[in-house]
């Protein structure tokens, strides 16, 4: 059974990326196969996983481009994390797959690409890029599920309405398993009367069910790993309490989203 989800948000710098190795690191601990689809050409999560995003590696942008089913089986690359955790790096020009214009014939591309690719996976990671273009609809037309990440403040829940109507609309034209998951809070301070509210806010814009615990708290730990490019559960008692946050949050990821 694999848990396939995309993580999103067009708002740049909320914790994509922390989210989606932070989870990876939960599987890689569990000893979960895992697979991470990089859809974005910042490349930080081919990166962060140990693979230098190099343009001899065949990546995510040549899988939606070739446009094959099952395409995206010989450009997955095993990561530096060891053998349960693989890549399929961001290269294949995602700038210009972006901008294709044929949207239509273009959504369901990453999707065929990894049809029966997938199966071989408990896990399934799509780290989107910032953006709800066109890759963004790719990686959630080949997800069960949707994880949007959120920073309790203002800016961030402006974004979120925007996600769910592509949400949304993906559902309606091009994958009727898609769900919302849940939003995972990053970045939430410890006391913050303001962040407070915002959650509260944010319960009523998407149902109280929908916004996951435990939320992530801001930890260095969080850029030493990713400087490291080690998962955080290599680091033992020093990241102890956000190891337990992606475990928590792995477990309901897994209880939610099986395909
Ligand atoms: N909980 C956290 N604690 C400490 N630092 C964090 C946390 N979450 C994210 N960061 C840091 O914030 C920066 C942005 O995070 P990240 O790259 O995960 O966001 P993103 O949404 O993937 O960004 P982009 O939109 O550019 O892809 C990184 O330097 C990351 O290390
Ligand atoms: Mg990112």
């Amino acid at each position: 059974m694999t848990s396939t989800v995309a993580v999103l948000n067009q708002k740049g710098g909320v914790g994509k990326t922390t989210v989606t190795l932070g989870l990876a690191s939960a599987a890689w601990a569990a000893g979960l196969r895992t697979l991470v689809v990089d859809l974005d050409a910042q490349a930080n999560a081919t990166w962060a996983l140990g693979v230098d995003p190099s343009l001899r590696n065949l990546g995510t942008g040549d899988a939606i481009k070739a446009n094959r089913h099952g395409v995206a089986g010989d450009m997955i690359v095993r990561s530096g994390w060891g053998e349960d955790i693989w890549i399929l790096p961001a290269a294949g020009d995602l700038t210009e797959r972006e901008a294709d214009t044929r949207r239509d014939s273009s959504v369901g591309r990453l999707a065929r690409a990894l049809t029966g690719v997938i199966d071989d996976y408990d896990l399934v990671l799509l780290d989107c890029a910032p953006s709800l273009g066109l890759n963004t609809s790719n990686g959630l037309a080949a997800a069960k599920g949707a994880l949007l990440v959120v920073e309790p403040t203002a800016f961030g829940l402006r974004g979120v309405d925007p996600v769910l109507d592509l949400i949304e609309d993906v559902w309606s034209s091009d994958n009727r398993d898609l769900d919302l998951a849940g939003v995972i809070l990053n970045r939430v301070p410890a006391v913050s009367a303001d962040a407070r509210d915002r959650i509260v806010e944010l319960n009523k814009m998407v149902s109280t069910r929908s916004v996951w615990k435990p939320a992530i708290p801001q930890r260095v730990i969080v850029n030493t790993a990713h400087h490291e490019r080690a998962p955080l559960h290599a680091f033992g008692s020093q990241a102890r309490e956000l190891t337990d946050i992606f475990d928590a949050l792995l477990r309901k990821l897994r209880r939610s989203i099986v395909a």
